[in-house]
């Protein structure tokens, strides 16, 4: 089992360009099978679940070709409607893949998903909207089975403005007979980068700024090349490495848009953060300890949960006191157990973590339960005193691309070792 061994201490320095965004292009390289013909799809991270992803579009009949700087798929062979059931390839990012399947081959047979243990993560908002849609959808031997000879257009509002089932619902309803309205859909800009895809390609599908999204039916889609939009919390999480560490450091080739929320934070807890090129390059720099700020999630345009356990591990050693409300996921503190072992001062209740901010972490050995719980772990060894060991990177790998590397440039000395060496 590989672990992260992190000398604590150093400032990070330097710059880093950010890969793909993850969450971007699970549903993208899912809206390509609405296509029939060869795309490449650019910017496409390499990370653990992308590799996942498309080992399942291979298994399904996707000709799957990696290039340097991305993904050429060609959607042309007959495609597979089941997804086949796989321990390794448990991620939530096949979710869109069912509204995919359901609109190409009119049926879809999916495995029950994976992804972090973060909450119940019911998929209940999928179903609903694709029944209205005209789906039939049910479970049956552990698979979620979905069939439809046509499907209606329809006005679907989602209780939660869920991620997911907007974009399942988005893709669903491309080739549906008449207008789809969603009503307070997710507004993430992952959703943006879905729809700016799926209309490059001839869809027709409008998204306002009040969660409001209309999507015209269309008779088919064409292939074409895309990039995928950069990742904000790859973005965000390297901001907050660099403020942690006392450090002065720019991400690239971002747009800042798409994670203000974590720069007014970083800069109301007193770091210095500046925006360049036109909102594609943004520089951090803290020179003391910062200060305490209380955090909320929301949905998009609010705070980012998946940003969350990261600004913990920056609040554990901030001047002062801050709450944490985590209003997404039932189950996201789980990083708080692991830095009281660092001597963080967390404590949780329901939903909400309350942090006195300590002078130093001490380094320990600490185990990652989940992506961006890993990731707020490497923050917290980037600036605790000692050396931090960090168990089961593998969670961190299926986010984060060649972390310890782009870690390494900045300065931080950061070695990726197998147990037997522990
Ligand atoms: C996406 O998950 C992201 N994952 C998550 O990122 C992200 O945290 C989340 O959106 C919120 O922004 C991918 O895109 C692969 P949701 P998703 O549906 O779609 C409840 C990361 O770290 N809900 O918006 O699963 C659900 O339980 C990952 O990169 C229902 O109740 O998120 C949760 O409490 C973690 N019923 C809330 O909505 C449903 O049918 C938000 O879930 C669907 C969701």
């Amino acid at each position: 089992m590989e672990y992260l061994e992190i000398e604590g201490g150093k400032p990070l320095r330097g710059s880093v360009n950010i890969s793909g965004a993850k969450n971007a292009a699970f549903p993208i390289l899912s809206a390509a099978l609405l296509m029939k013909g060869k795309m490449h799809i650019k910017n496409v991270p390499q990370i653990l679940d992308v590799q996942h992803f498309l080992e399942i579009l291979k298994e399904i009949g996707v000709y799957v070709e990696r290039t340097d700087s991305g993904v050429i798929l060609d959607t042309r062979g007959d495609i597979s409607s089941k997804i086949k059931q796989s321990e390794t390839h448990s991620l939530r990012g096949t979710q869109t893949l069912f509204g995919a399947l359901i609109a190409r081959n009119g049926k879809a047979f999916l495995p029950s998903l994976g992804g972090c243990n973060i909450g119940s993560r019911p998929i209940d908002l999928h179903i609903k909207g694709l029944r209205q849609l005209g789906a039939n959808v049910d479970w049956s031997e552990g698979y979620l089975n979905g069939s439809a000879d046509k499907l209606k257009g329809n006005s679907v509002y989602l209780d939660f403005p869920s991620v997911g089932a907007t974009e399942n619902l988005i893709i669903a309803s491309v080739f549906a007979k008449g207008d789809t309205v969603i009503e307070n859909g997710a507004r993430e800009p992952e959703i943006r980068n879905l729809i700016d895809f799926l209309n490059k390609a001839g869809a027709n599908i409008k998204m306002n700024g009040s969660g409001i999204i209309r999507i015209k039916g269309v008779k088919e889609l064409s292939p074409v090349d895309f990039e995928i939009m950069p990742d904000r919390i790859e973005a965000s999480t390297y901001l907050i490495m660099g403020a942690i560490t006392g450090g002065d450091l720019a991400v690239n080739g971002v747009n800042v848009r798409d994670f203000e929320p974590v720069v007014m934070k970083l800069k109301e807890a007193g770091a210095i953060v500046d925006v360049k090129d036109n909102g594609s390059t943004v520089h951090i720099s803290a020179n003391d300890r910062l200060n305490a700020v209380d955090i909320k999630t929301l949905p998009y345009p609010g705070f980012p949960t998946d940003a969350q356990p990261q600004m913990m591990a920056l609040l554990s050693i901030s001047k002062g006191s801050s709450v944490i409300t985590e209003t997404i996921f039932e189950n996201r503190f789980k990083a708080a157990k692991e830095l009281r072992k660092m001597g963080a001062d967390i404590k949780i209740e329901n939903n909400m973590a309350f942090i006195k901010g300590v002078e130093k972490l001490q380094g320990a050995t600490v185990e990652a339960g989940d992506l961006r719980g890993g990731a707020a772990l490497i923050t917290a060894g980037l600036a605790a005193s000692g050396t931090t060991k960090l168990l089961n990177v593998f969670h961190v790998d299926r986010g984060y691309e060649h972390i310890e590397k782009k870690l390494q440039l900045l300065g931080g000395r950061v070695q990726r070792k197998t147990k037997n060496e522990i």
